[in-house]
């Protein structure tokens, strides 16, 4: 029988195989790297904003407290954005004629909430609840980072799947003591094991990483 194929075909062939395989890996390699990369997660780029509000001044430099403004934060999903309302319980006073506030007095005089930038956005098949994790003792800057500290915000945490599960398998390694949720500075002491597992017994802490808990 003629031989369809000549002796160097397989060799050919294994070559092109081999050659796609290793591109499709390349390929799917920078894919995975590229969408961890900061361009895609937006992870430390501050975020513009109508107006520049600034945390560092108004938690760090004048003392007021998160939920001053995110009311709602400890019961309910949704953390709460602040009314222009709060804004001007202050600045109708304070920076009474700043330019720099201008867009929050039109604000106020029409009635049409400032529309703020959002910093963390979930894609709207991911479940998430503020209250749960609040009064789980997980505190706002193990996913915010130091909020009090930036002049504008951004996001220090990609806030992708392998983030939440990372903490959903093991959260001991995380929790702190309720009373510490609201403290920016809390830092995992030394014998943060002992504690952690000693808060998840307390608190009743369950590892919930069935697929339901965030995709209902
Ligand atoms: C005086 C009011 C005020 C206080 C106090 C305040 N915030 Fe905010 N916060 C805002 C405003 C206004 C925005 C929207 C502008 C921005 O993103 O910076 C915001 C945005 C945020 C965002 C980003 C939300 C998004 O778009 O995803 C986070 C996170 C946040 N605040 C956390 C905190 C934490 C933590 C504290 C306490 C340490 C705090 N805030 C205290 C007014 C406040
Ligand atoms: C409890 C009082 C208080 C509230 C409420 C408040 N501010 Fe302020 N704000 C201040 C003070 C005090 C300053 C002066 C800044 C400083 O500490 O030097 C200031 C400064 C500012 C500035 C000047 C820019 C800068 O350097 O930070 C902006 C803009 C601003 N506030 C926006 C807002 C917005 C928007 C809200 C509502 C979400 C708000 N503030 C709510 C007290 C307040
Ligand atoms: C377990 C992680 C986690 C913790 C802890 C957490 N947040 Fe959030 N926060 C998020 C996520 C995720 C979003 C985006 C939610 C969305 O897009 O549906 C968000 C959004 C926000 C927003 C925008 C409004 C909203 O609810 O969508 C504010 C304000 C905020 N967080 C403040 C806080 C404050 C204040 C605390 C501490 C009391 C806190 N967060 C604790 C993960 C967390
Ligand atoms: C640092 C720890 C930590 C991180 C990060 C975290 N979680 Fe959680 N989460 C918890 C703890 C603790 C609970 C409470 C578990 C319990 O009640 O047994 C919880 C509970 C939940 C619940 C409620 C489950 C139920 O059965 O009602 C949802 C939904 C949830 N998390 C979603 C998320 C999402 C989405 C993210 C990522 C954006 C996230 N979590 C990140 C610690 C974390
Ligand atoms: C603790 C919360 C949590 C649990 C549990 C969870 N997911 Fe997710 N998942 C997320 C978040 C948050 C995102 C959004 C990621 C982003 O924005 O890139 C996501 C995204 C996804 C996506 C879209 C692709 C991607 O990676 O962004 C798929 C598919 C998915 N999840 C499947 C699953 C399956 C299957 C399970 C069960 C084995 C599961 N998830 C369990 C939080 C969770």
């Amino acid at each position: 029988m003629a031989q369809v194929f000549g002796p160097g075909a397989t060799s050919l062939a294994r070559f092109t195989l081999g050659g796609s395989l290793l591109g499709l890996g390349v390929l799917f390699v920078v894919l995975e790297l590229y969408v961890r990369s900061p361009y895609v997660t937006n992870v430390g780029q501050p975020v513009d904003q109508p107006v520049p509000f600034s945390h560092k001044h108004h938690v760090t430099d004048d003392g007021i407290d998160c939920r001053y403004c995110h009311t709602t934060v400890e019961n309910s999903a949704f953390a709460g954005m602040p009314a222009t309302q709060v804004c001007m319980n202050c600045h109708s006073e304070i920076w009474a004629q700043s330019p720099v506030l201008e867009p929050v007095r039109a604000s106020f005089a029409s009635g049409q909430p400032i529309e703020w930038n959002r910093v963390t956005r979930l894609p709207g098949f991911v479940y998430f609840d503020h209250s749960i994790h609040v009064q789980n003792g997980v505190g706002c800057s193990t996913c915010h980072g130091r909020v009090d500290q930036m002049p504008l915000t951004y996001k220090t945490e990609s806030m992708q799947m392998s983030f939440c599960l990372d903490c959903h398998q093991d959260p001991a390694k995380f929790v702190r003591p309720k009373d510490q949720v609201f403290n920016m500075a809390w830092q995992p002491p030394a014998n943060q094991d002992e504690l952690g597992r000693q808060l998840v017994a307390e608190y009743h802490i369950q590892s919930k990483i069935s697929c339901d808990t965030c995709h209902r």
